[in-house]
């Protein structure tokens, strides 16, 4: 079935897909489901746009995520303006405005930009490097190259706070925190560069407090070990004879004396949520007192009680401690892929976001070279996507406004790509919403 086919049948959301190829003057934000047509309504926006005059086709940019997306929308629009111009021509009207427009459009079609945002960023960021402080010779990273340009990084930098005896290594080791262990923390910080990751400074939990906490632990460790029977049950140690065995050991072996060691004991018996310690009565020396026990465990570790929050402190300073080290890493980290100009895809994303807030000069002669701008946006948007692309619309301070469709159930919900066949179109899928933004001129 070919696109003028379907589309002169009437859909649930003819509103708002005839706003798509209408309103060309409006800044639309078009909500909808995989295989609902997205595509179709882009190239028909695009045709329109050069049909109607509004823009010549080396001033429309059409950006999307995946090179793959790119290529079939290349393809796809090349195609419906082939086929609109024979349209044109075989009803006679070779000689109308319409029909030179559309030939013009298809001599320079290689004039319009379609292509990944990616692309669209290493593009406007070659032309201005020196405006972000970047190499002009700089390189995109594979993302595979990345992978171990991440990993070399963090090893040089270890083994730079070793040699320089930089005194976080003390602290860390203070709160029972092994540098190494913190890749795959780096990883996520390194991932996430728009995300602003808590790190404020929590001291760990005051002494006298944790004096308090320990005594009652030890205590209740001693009580428990002398219910425990001398050799194992048949049906194995119960849940809370485990967690006593393991807390009388780590005990004999480090006598609990950093506060790492000591942590790590009283957290053996904190719980989330609210169901307490339980024994199986008959694998204890005596299943009463057993019972007193497990009241006893829970009383210290389960529920709001002052070893949990203890616990929690410890935590919360720990994670501070590890929260900036990593962050410093992964900014160093940041410096040095602009230093060396080998920039990966969120750094292309991220720098050209700042090149276009921070230099209106930017932003003006861009809105000069494309005066329509069309996004494919993933399925999985991602924060910084998501910024950048904001900073292309004319006002970044005016709201996406939505209006909804005529679509009886008011859904808007993503459909199954499982159902995008032709029938589900017709019977689910939608062009769910669109909304409007002041006009895209990037002045
Ligand atoms: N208005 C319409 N009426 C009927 N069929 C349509 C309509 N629009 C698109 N189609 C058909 O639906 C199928 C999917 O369209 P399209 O590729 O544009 O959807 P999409 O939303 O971009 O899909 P994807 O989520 O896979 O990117 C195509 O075969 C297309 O011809
Ligand atoms: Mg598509």
């Amino acid at each position: 079935m070919t696109d003028p086919d379907v589309l002169s049948l009437p859909l649930p959301d003819a509103r708002a897909r005839d706003a798509i190829i209408r309103d060309l003057d409006d800044n639309l934000l078009v909500e909808a489901g995989a295989g609902s047509g997205k595509t179709t309504e882009l190239v028909s926006r695009m045709l329109a746009l050069l049909e109607s005059g509004v823009a010549d086709v080396d001033r429309i940019a059409a950006v999307t995520f995946t090179r793959k997306a790119a290529g079939e929308l290349r393809e796809r629009f090349q195609v419906r303006v082939e086929q609109r111009l024979a349209q044109e021509r075989s009803e006679g009207r070779s000689e109308d405005l319409v029909a030179e427009r559309l030939s013009a459009a298809l001599d320079n079609i290689d004039r319009a930009f379609i292509g990944t945002i990616h692309a669209f960023c290493a593009r406007l960021l070659r032309e201005r490097p020196l405006e972000v402080g970047l190499d002009p010779a700089f390189e995109e990273m594979a993302v595979e190259e990345r992978i171990m340009q991440r990993r070399r990084f963090w090893q040089a930098y270890l083994e730079r706070l070793a040699r320089d005896s930089d005194p976080v290594l003390e602290e860390l080791a203070q709160a029972g925190l092994r540098p190494a262990s913190l890749y795959g923390l780096f990883e996520h910080v390194v991932e996430n560069p728009d995300v602003s990751f808590e790190a404020e400074a929590a001291d760990p939990p005051p002494p006298p407090e944790v004096a308090a906490v320990r005594a009652e632990l030890e205590a209740l460790v001693d009580h428990a070990w002398e219910l425990m029977p001398d050799r194992q049950p048949e049906k194995d140690w119960d849940s809370l004879q485990k967690k006593i065995r393991t807390l009388h050991f780590t005990r004999e072996i480090t006598g609990w004396d950093s506060q790492a060691d000591l942590f790590e004991a009283i957290a053996t018996l904190c719980k989330q949520g609210t169901r307490g310690h339980t024994v199986t009565q008959n694998r204890w020396k005596n299943g009463q007192m057993a019972k007193g026990v497990a009241e006893r465990a829970t009383a210290f570790g389960v529920g709001d009680t002052p070893a949990r929050k203890l616990v929690s402190r410890w935590y919360a300073h720990r994670y501070a401690l590890a929260i900036r080290l990593v962050d410093h890493a992964a900014r160093e980290f940041a410096a040095h892929r602009l230093r060396m100009g080998q920039l990966d895809f969120q750094d292309l994303l991220l720098l050209t976001a700042k090149l276009l807030r921070e230099s209106p000069r930017v932003r003006r002669d861009l809105g000069e070279r494309y005066s329509r701008l069309l996004v494919t946006s993933s399925r999985t948007p991602i924060p910084c996507r998501r910024r950048s692309s904001s900073c292309w619309r004319r006002s970044p301070r005016t709201p996406w406004r939505k209006r909804r469709t005529s679509r009886p159930t008011g859904e808007r919900s993503c459909l199954d790509p499982a159902r995008s066949s032709w029938s589900a179109i017709r019977s689910r899928a939608s062009i769910a919403s669109v909304g409007r933004t002041s006009s895209y001129t990037a002045s």
